[in-house]
């Protein structure tokens, strides 16, 4: 079974709290998304291996750490994963991009695909999924499908807000991919939209309707 990490950092749930805010615009709610996105990425990395390397400081040599070099992607679902992308890249500046196209039909609430395009080593990479709603799992399944389609084993899901149904989803279909989330949210509505959620977070990060 995968695990799930809650990621209650207080600057973490202080920004989640702006980004919720209904009166909250596209701009600002697009740099909030940023700004967390960071946050996350920093705890989405807490793993990663360390290798040992000298460094001369003006004082002296001495032993050091560098990052050991595995090689990352990260991939936003469209259209909303978009928002966390720069994030993300603020912090892993060396990691590829893939984009998986992915939208909800509306009346099935099934995830229809239109565009993937994916770094051609993705088999070779620890590879992080980005999104900023889990909500009955089906865009973020499909996704994990698609990578492991082409030979993905490192996984990972990152999300601003998760809820139990969506997280279960994921987490049957896909038992090796762990996810981060700032927020686990009580339940779907009937229009399988997270409460309290945040809302549309494609329409809301691009002031769509
Ligand atoms: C949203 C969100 C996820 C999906 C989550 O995208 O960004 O991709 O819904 O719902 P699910 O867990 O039930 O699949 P949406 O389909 O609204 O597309 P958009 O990003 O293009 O607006
Ligand atoms: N997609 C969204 O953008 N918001 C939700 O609450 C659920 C799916």
């Amino acid at each position: 079974m995968s695990k799930v990490f809650e990621m209650d950092h207080p600057l973490i749930q202080h920004k989640l709290t702006l980004i919720r805010d209904k009166n909250t615009g596209s701009k600002e709610f697009r740099e909030l998304v940023k700004e967390v996105s960071m946050l996350l990425a920093y705890e989405v990395t807490r793993d990663l291996p360390l290798e040992d390397t000298e460094v001369e400081t003006p004082i002296q040599v001495t032993k050091s750490k560098v990052l050991a070099g595995r090689k990352l992607g990260i991939v936003p679902i469209l259209r909303a994963g978009l928002g966390m992308v720069d994030g993300f890249l603020n912090l892993l500046p060396a990691a590829k991009v893939g984009h998986v196209g992915l939208y909800r039909d509306p009346e099935t609430l099934e995830p229809v695909e239109y565009y993937v395009k994916l770094p051609s080593d993705v088999n070779e990479r620890e590879l992080i999924i980005i999104d900023p709603m889990l909500a009955t799992g089906g865009s973020a399944n499909a996704a994990i499908g698609f990578l492991k389609d082409r030979g993905a084993e490192m996984i990972k899901f990152v999300c601003l807000i998760a809820c139990p149904e969506g997280i279960a989803a994921v987490q049957k279909a896909h038992p090796d991919v762990d996810i981060y989330v700032a927020s686990i949210d009580e339940k779907l509505n009937d229009h399988a939209y997270i409460v309290p959620g945040l809302g549309d977070a494609g329409d809301r990060l691009f002031g769509t309707k």
